[in-house]
């Protein structure tokens, strides 16, 4: 073979070993992010706190995967079989998005990273019977996320899972399926974009009552998009009174709906609503802040994530030991736990602000889901305490313009980060502080972890003798 050829094919070959590397590299990084996201997270990256809910527990857990976020929540409840269900169901969730998650090419080079947020909502039917709706919303690093919903009954008195389904009479189900179809037309606006055909594949797939969610205010049939009709239906709903519904149960759901009926647990949901005003913000409180050096030697510590029915009130203690004030920016979804929790810190003088419903990165959503996120949270507040925060922590820190021209509330960031979520550590939460401590600084932590309650102790000295006064991240825009 002539020189030049030779060299070719060794060039050639060199190349192609090199891809063969890097292919196998990329593969090798791809199969470690999958195998990270089915593993889940540690047993001890989980919060395990209880409910105002007998024998309902909540786990959260929330995990950075090389900036694929998973935030999960989901009820617990101290029997075997009903535990088992939830933990096969968070595993298989766990296992569709990892499996999507390799289908994506170019992973690293994707500026929007794929999440995963699991939450779920919960009503109390009977002594021991919840109607529980888990939520997942996946994003594969494009703009839109799969919101996915499935509603279920759990007695956690017996530890079993009532199909919903066994609640509907055989003879009057296909009644009931004309009954839905002919609601769902009703809609003026939407009801245009509902197709026959489109609920007759659903009805062969599916047993309307999957889509079944039982609560205090009756009964409501909710279908995903695109399961029934065209995108622009939305997410159609059929909405009936238990009474109405009752009319296609079996003789013996009728009875179990007696029970609901007259269910006053009902209404010791409803508490009184404390008639408070909002506070007012200070005028020259900017929409975007991130500490103010103006405010002299004062800072505003802030706690992310909660309420935690243990941290929380551990918090509270240690600050009104330092005669120091705080501002809590609680998630919708968990402070819906607590309403006895937001009233103790708005009493004990502490500043609530919004930290969205569920803790999505806002620039990824549409304007209606980010107006969800915001709502539902202050609605919230506005039952536990009677008005709603008037600040707003984005979830990461993630706001734009858009965002922020929504969102009728400042936004507050901050200007410390402690890092406190992952040193899980007091001394390290300390040192952050210590070596970025300025005038007017907010400072960054997370009342669910416990690590955080004892670095809150190591803080509050240190600013004690450091000469600086805690107040409340409005107190220092004064
Ligand atoms: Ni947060």
């Amino acid at each position: 073979m002539e020189k030049v050829t030779k060299r070719v094919i060794f060039i050639g070959m060199s190349l192609l070993l090199l891809a063969a590397i890097i292919i196998l590299g990329i593969q090798h990084f791809d199969t470690n992010y999958q195998e990270k996201i089915v593993q889940g997270s540690n047993e001890d990256q989980k919060e395990h706190t209880s409910s105002k809910y007998p024998g309902v527990g909540i786990v959260t857990s929330t995990q950075d995967i090389d900036g694929i976020l998973i935030h999960e929540k989901y009820p617990e409840f101290s029997h075997d079989h009903l535990d088992r269900s939830m933990k096969k169901l968070v595993k298989n969730h766990r296992k569709d998005f990892s499996e999507e998650v390799g289908k994506i090419k170019d992973l690293k080079k994707s500026k929007i990273k794929p999440y995963y947020h699991m939450y779920f909502d919960i009503t109390p039917l009977g002594e021991h019977i919840y109607s529980i709706v888990m939520h997942t919303e996946k994003n594969y690093a494009t703009a839109n996320a799969e919101i996915h919903s499935q509603p279920f009954l759990v007695d956690v008195q017996n530890d079993r899972i009532l199909q919903m389904k066994n609640l509907f009479s055989e003879e009057d189900y296909t009644e009931l399926t004309t009954f839905v179809l002919k609601e769902l037309k009703k809609d003026p606006e939407k009801g245009q974009y509902i197709f026959d055909e489109a609920y007759k594949d659903f009805l062969n797939q599916h047993h309307l009552a999957e889509r079944l969610v039982l609560n205090s205010d009756g009964a409501e049939f909710l279908f995903e998009p695109y399961s029934v009709g065209a995108r622009a239906a939305g997410t159609p709903s059929v909405k009936l009174s238990l009474e109405e519904l009752a009319l296609y149960f079996t003789d013996e759901a009728v009875k179990r709906l007696g029970v609901l009926a007259n269910n006053d647990l009902l209404q010791k949901g409803k508490k009184a609503v404390l008639a408070r005003q909002a506070p007012e913000l200070p005028e020259n409180m900017p929409k975007v802040v991130t500490n103010n050096p103006k405010a002299g030697k004062k800072v505003a510590l802030t706690f992310d994530d909660g309420p935690h029915p243990e941290n929380t009130p551990a918090i509270m203690q240690l600050l009104k030991e330092h005669q120091a004030k705080a501002t809590f920016f609680m998630l919708g979804s968990t402070a819906d736990f607590y309403p006895e929790l937001i009233q103790q810190v708005v009493e004990a003088g502490h500043e609530v602000g919004s930290h969205s419903w569920n803790h999505p990165q806002l620039s990824l959503l549409d304007e209606a889901s980010i107006k969800n996120e915001v709502d539902l949270t202050d609605n919230v507040f506005k039952e536990a305490i009677g008005y709603a925060p008037n600040t707003l922590r984005p979830p990461y820190g993630d706001y734009d313009d858009r965002v922020s021209q929504l969102i009728d509330k400042p936004l507050v960031l901050w200007s410390i980060d402690t890092l406190d979520w992952k040193s899980r550590d007091p001394q390290a939460i300390l040192a952050q502080v210590q070596s970025q401590l300025h005038d007017g600084a907010i400072i960054l932590m997370h009342d669910i972890h416990d690590e955080t309650v004892s670095g809150t102790a190591l803080v509050l000295d240190y600013l004690d003798e450091q000469g600086y006064e805690c107040v409340t991240v409005s107190e220092l825009f004064e």
